[in-house]
């Protein structure tokens, strides 16, 4: 990991953060590296209110020098654990999600640990892989309501 002068901190996540998480969903760019087809705020603030009551749901801030920046999950899907992160754009490159995954790998001990990314998402490889993630598998995940058609890695840390 690089040397980083900047202050990046995980805190939890507060109703004032969401408005910054809904913007960075926004994104276009943003959703073509994740394959991510957005929410509308309704929909966006349902999900949230879900991740916010379920105390399975680990859902953390991600603070770049006192500002939220983004967020990172851990939640299960059929009984594995599974990470995501999402950063500002404005801020990626600064290495905000390798630290914030470094940082959220010592808060939760489960393993193993499951991320899925599109192979077209070059940064997030790299976050995970800095991280010790391995790639398991790759499959040609299908399009849904909610993700566009990918060839998707399979990631998993032991
Ligand atoms: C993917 C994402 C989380 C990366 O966040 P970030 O804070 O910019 O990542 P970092 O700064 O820690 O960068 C990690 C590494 O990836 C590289 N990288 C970052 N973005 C990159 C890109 N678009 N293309 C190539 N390399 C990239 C960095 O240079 C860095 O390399 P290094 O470790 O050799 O120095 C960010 O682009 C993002 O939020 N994308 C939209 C949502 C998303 O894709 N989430 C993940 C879904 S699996």
């Amino acid at each position: 990991m690089r040397d980083n002068p900047d202050t990046i901190d995980l805190v939890e996540v507060h109703q004032s953060h969401l408005d910054v998480f809904f913007q960075n969903q926004q994104d276009p760019e943003a959703n073509e590296l994740a394959k991510v087809f957005p929410r509308d705020r309704d929909d966006f603030d349902a999900h949230w209110l879900r991740i916010m009551s379920n105390p399975e749901v680990i859902a953390r801030s991600i603070m770049f020098n006192g500002e939220v920046v983004g967020n990172i999950n851990a939640f299960d899907v059929d009984d594995e654990l599974n990470v995501g992160y999402w950063i500002t754009k404005s801020h990626w490159g600064k290495g905000i999600a390798t630290k914030a995954l470094s940082d959220l790998l010592q808060i939760v001990q489960i393993r193993p640990i499951i991320a899925r990314v599109a192979m077209n998402n070059t940064g997030s490889i790299r976050v995970l892989e800095t991280n010790g993630f391995v790639k398991t598998t790759e499959v040609d995940s299908p399009a849904t309501d909610r993700y566009a058609a990918c060839l998707e890695g399979v990631y998993r840390l032991e």
